[in-house]
């Protein structure tokens, strides 16, 4: 069949398409330490099923015009309560999942080759969703040599001609937080443009050490109406496979993501929001939370240390979301196994061949002298795979 050329120029997400080898690898028999999934391995918080059972117990399993629904307000509450947002509820539209919310916002901002600038090393669906609604990405690197961090002047210098600014902090795949300061600087250089700015704050709850939150529209009174904050249920409370996110942002802008929606998916699953309204009004939930960035605390910086034990691999100390995003350069140009290795992705290549470690290739989130590695694993999981990629380089 003849496939549109949209389609074509899409490539699958490589995260995806890892985990998927390695669970195949899995399914026949073989050990494979995974380290490419981008989700929480703790189950889903029993109050939050428990909600979700109640809903559907009590028949709320219908069309509802999500006016009527109590889910917005409390997601413009937890924005007032926590990021210092003042939103109405008709200002935040809910989701299938913060991915669906950047995927309608593209859609219903874009125009055909509108510039959006991305920060490399980006999370692998930026530049494809960009290209899915017609517009251009535009890459500001910022590698290893930067600490993965953009300057004020590289969003200046690439402001003119482009529409959007993709924002992602705590970041995947670098787990590199940006500092109220270095946000603050960078509010100041976009609002010398007329860029908008999405801030993908889905990995808010997860930082580590003495690094501070903010979200980036909190920063100056005249940015609230030129971002679009970017959130969801995935990460902060382990819900992955509910499969629901939001984006909060300026009345326009929000309502014509929900129009598109109206024609797209309809509204998220109905007792899925009630299990979204318990993690945002439940006593319970911040311990949940703390819980489970404690444990990632705590898994990250043992990943990191063992890393940069290992001869030739360079690794920052995350200070957010769950990844490790180790510079594995030096043993470019070695032949590992059978495999000559020359890019992130033999490398990948050779890990999972040789060592039965999954890990993601760095090139599919624009930097490939480094490999990512999700710490979401256990204590048990992350020595074995470690003492694998450690033999694998000895
Ligand atoms: C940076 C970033 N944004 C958004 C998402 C979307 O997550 P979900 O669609 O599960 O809410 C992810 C998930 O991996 C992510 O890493």
């Amino acid at each position: 069949m003849k496939l549109s050329k949209r389609i074509q120029a899409v490539q699958e997400s490589a995260t995806i398409a890892i985990t998927s080898r390695a669970r195949q690898m899995k399914d026949e028999g073989i050990d494979v330490v995974a380290f490419g999934a981008g989700e929480p391995d703790f189950d889903t918080p029993q109050f939050i099923k428990d909600a979700a059972k109640a809903a559907l117990d009590a028949g709320d399993t219908k069309y509802t015009p999500r006016s009527a629904r109590p889910l917005a307000k409390a997601i413009a509450d937890k924005l007032a309560r926590e990021n210092s947002l003042n939103v109405a509820p008709e200002q935040v539209v809910v989701t299938f999942g913060g991915k669906h919310a950047l995927y309608a916002a593209f859609q219903a901002l874009l125009d055909e080759g509108d510039g959006v600038l991305i920060p490399a090393p980006y999370w692998v669906s930026y530049p494809e969703m960009v290209r899915l609604a017609g517009g251009r990405p535009v890459i500001l690197p910022a590698g290893v040599e930067s600490g993965f961090k953009i300057t004020p002047k590289q969003v200046l210098d690439a402001a003119r001609g482009a529409k959007i600014l993709v924002l992602n902090s705590p970041s995947n795949p670098t787990s590199v937080t940006y500092s109220p300061q270095e946000l603050a600087d960078l509010a100041q250089a976009v609002l010398k443009t007329d860029l908008i700015v999405f801030s993908d704050e889905i990995y808010e709850k997860l930082i580590y050490g003495r690094t501070k939150f903010v979200s980036f529209a909190s920063l100056d009174s005249r940015l609230p109406d030129r971002t679009i904050t970017f959130n969801g249920l995935s990460k902060t409370y382990s819900m992955t496979g509910w499969r629901l996110g939001w984006a909060a942002g300026p009345k326009d802008a929000i309502a014509a993501i929900k129009r598109q929606m109206s024609h797209e998916t309809t509204d998220p699953v109905s007792f899925a929001e009630a299990g979204a309204l318990a993690a945002y009004t439940d006593p319970q939930a911040p311990a949940f939370v703390e819980k489970m960035r404690a444990e990632f605390e705590r898994r990250g910086q043992h990943m990191a240390k063992r890393l940069n034990a290992i001869k030739g691999v360079k690794c920052v100390e995350p200070t957010g979301a769950f990844y490790c995003f180790p510079d594995v350069s030096s043993h470019y140009g070695r032949k590992i196994g059978t495999v000559e290795v020359k890019s992130s992705a033999d490398f990948a290549k050779a890990a999972l061949e040789t060592a039965r470690v999954a890990l993601v290739p760095g090139d599919a989130f624009g930097e490939d002298k480094c490999v990512r590695l999700s710490f979401a694993a256990s204590m048990q999981q992350i020595d074995k795979g470690l003492d694998r990629i450690q033999q694998m380089l000895a």
